[in-house]
């Protein structure tokens, strides 16, 4: 019998659309060949809406979103609304409103994409970055006093609870076991000047590191981490973070794997659902010319069969994926990879039909 899964599609803003189609092609491909049946919802959300019908994300979808067995999105960001709406009323709230609380964020080098890290190949860039996804600055109030003054102040506070520390994690420690590759657990932080967050992360970790005896741990200011991800990338295995620090780090990382259009994320809850994301964003500025690279989507794609653990349907596109990257992209970049972002959705899905 067929196993069917629930998942909403968001295409959102821009090249969003594009690549998502892209996406949906190769899980449809996937499906085919693994007797999975999906069935797809499509919800038209972000700046387009906004701006014509002043809808971000109502409750409605909120709770039909919460029933899913996973969100795939596009990209949300649009250039006629105000930096800051979109992304704190649909991306954020959504991570708020679902606890998504883990943000997972491969920094794999593909064979076939290029670094501009010198000398670094793909076995030497192979790590995952568990980031924190409800807390940090993100989840902080704060505010102004004597806004407009010369003597103004700006208050922004950090969040950080014991119960979203410790199953982030625990979340890292099981993630490290399951990989089954260096086993070493990295803590990222900043115990030397962010000292009651850090302390909080620092404990925490110390606390349930001796159940994972099988983990081998360390610690790094993030600092000096984004030093050692450029210098020395070959280190990580699991890097544990905070919702903040994992932003900025990640972005690193997405440039160290080959750039935005590789680059994929996913916003989990282990016991709920999940959203699955290119982190590249809406690129107004290459919209609907079919000249984005839908990659990142499709890598999204692959991490939500991995989340849905459809082991066999995952390995299949992630080599199919492999396959397009040895074969056929001249570039990652827009506009050179030598086809159009459906060619390369067709690619993938045609290398999926073969496998
Ligand atoms: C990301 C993005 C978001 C974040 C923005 C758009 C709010 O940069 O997903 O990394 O800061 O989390
Ligand atoms: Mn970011």
């Amino acid at each position: 019998m067929s196993k069917s899964y629930q998942i909403a599609v968001i295409p959102g803003d821009g090249t969003g659309t594009e690549v998502v189609r892209e996406g949906v092609k190769c899980l449809e491909a996937v499906a085919g060949k693994f007797d999975i049946d999906f069935q797809f919802k499509h919800y038209d959300l972000g700046g387009e809406k906004y701006l014509k019908e002043g809808v971000l994300l109502p409750d409605e979808v909120i709770n039909e979103l919460r029933g899913m067995d996973a969100v795939f999105l596009g990209a949300i960001g649009h250039p006629d609304v105000k930096p800051g709406i979109l992304e704190k009323d649909i991306l954020l709230r959504a991570r708020f409103e679902l606890d998504l609380y883990i943000n997972l964020r491969p920094v794999i080098l593909l064979p076939g994409v290029e670094t501009p890290l010198k000398d670094k190949g793909p076995e030497d860039i192979d790590f995952v970055v568990v980031r924190e996804n409800t807390e940090g600055p993100y989840a902080g109030g704060g505010g102004f006093f004597k806004k407009n003054t010369r003597n103004e102040v700006a208050i922004q506070e950090s969040v950080n609870t014991r119960k979203g520390v410790e199953r982030c994690i625990r979340y890292a420690f099981d993630l490290c076991r399951k990989r089954d590759k260096k086993k070493l657990l990295t803590l990222c932080a900043k115990t030397n000047v962010l000292v009651y967050e850090s302390e909080l992360w620092f404990r925490v970790f110390e606390e349930i590191k001796g159940e994972y005896p099988d983990i081998d741990t360390n610690y790094q200011h993030v600092d000096a981490l984004c030093m050692w991800m450029v210098k020395n990338p070959e280190q990580f295995d699991v890097v544990v973070t905070g919702n903040l620090f994992g932003d900025i780090i990640t972005d690193l990382g997405a440039v160290i794997q080959g750039g935005l259009g590789i680059a994929a994320g996913g916003n989990i809850n282990p016991e709920t659902t999940a959203m699955f994301e290119p982190i590249g964003g809406s690129a107004p500025k290459y919209t609907g010319l079919n000249i984005i690279n839908p990659l990142a989507a499709i890598g999204a794609a692959q991490m939500m069969l991995d989340y849905l653990d459809e082991r066999s349907a995952a390995e299949t596109l992630m080599g199919a994926m492999e396959k397009v990257l040895k074969n056929d992209l001249k570039s990652m970049d827009a506009g050179k990879m030598g086809y159009g972002t459906s060619e390369v959705g067709d690619l993938v899905a045609g290398y999926v039909e073969k496998t």
